[in-house]
């Protein structure tokens, strides 16, 4: 890749300058002492765009997702971090630069961008074995939450029937359900919106279908 990152506040910096580095580093130092009673994974999700942008500029909000998971276990703890292989990365990584433009604009895309626009970089949440990566634009993308590896769009086994998907869906703290909506549910424009309850084991328990006076972000 010979085409430079901007030098703008947006892509640079300890907080914004792309990192790009997928990877594994097998017990981390720490200091001081992690208690061994600490068992589990803490999941993040960030931008971290793959290629400068086409447009010459652009936001942050509108990079890959980048997930990082720091996985604690007997006073150890381990990271690993994975892109979200999304068909936009994808396509993208085809090509060997971005083509994508104004930030969920999809009309301003290079022709042979992905369809699905989304990066899936706003939030993670573990649900039914698999760890859901969602930006409210398109459907979940599900990983592997031991290896982060892609497994692909998620529409739970077929039983939702939507273009879009909450990025900040809840769990019911005594069932355990997980509860989320949908705007814009039909596509871009659509004034549709429907809320969606799954059990923990993944079984789809209510579903309602409505519409908003008019198409609006709804986050
Ligand atoms: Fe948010």
């Amino acid at each position: 890749m010979n085409i430079p990152f901007p030098q703008t506040p947006e892509f640079s910096g300890a907080l914004y300058a792309p990192s790009r580095v997928e990877g594994e580093v097998f017990d981390l130092e720490i200091e001081g002492v992690v208690p061994e009673a600490i068992c589990g994974t803490f999941y993040q999700v960030s931008p971290d765009p793959q290629y400068p942008p086409m447009l010459g500029t652009d936001i942050f909000f509108n990079g890959d997702a980048m997930v990082s998971g720091f996985y604690f276990a007997d006073g150890r703890v381990s990271l690993r971090r994975r892109y979200v292989l999304t068909d936009r990365l994808v396509a993208q990584r085809r090509e060997g630069r971005s083509l994508n433009g104004v930030y969920r604009n999809a009309y301003t895309n290079d022709p042979l961008a992905a369809k699905n626009n989304t990066t899936a970089n706003t939030s993670v949440i573990p649900h039914n074995n698999v760890l859901l990566a969602l930006k409210e634009d398109a459907m979940p993308w599900a990983l592997d939450p031991q290896t982060l590896e892609t497994l692909g769009e998620w529409n739970f086994d077929g039983q939702i029937d939507s273009a879009t998907f909450t990025a900040h869906p809840k769990l019911d703290p005594l069932t355990g359900n997980l509860l989320a909506f949908s705007y814009e549910a039909k596509g871009d424009g659509t004034p549709d919106m429907a809320y969606f309850e799954i059990s923990p084991q993944g079984k789809l328990l209510h579903e309602i279908w409505f519409q908003a006076p008019y198409a609006a972000m709804v986050h």
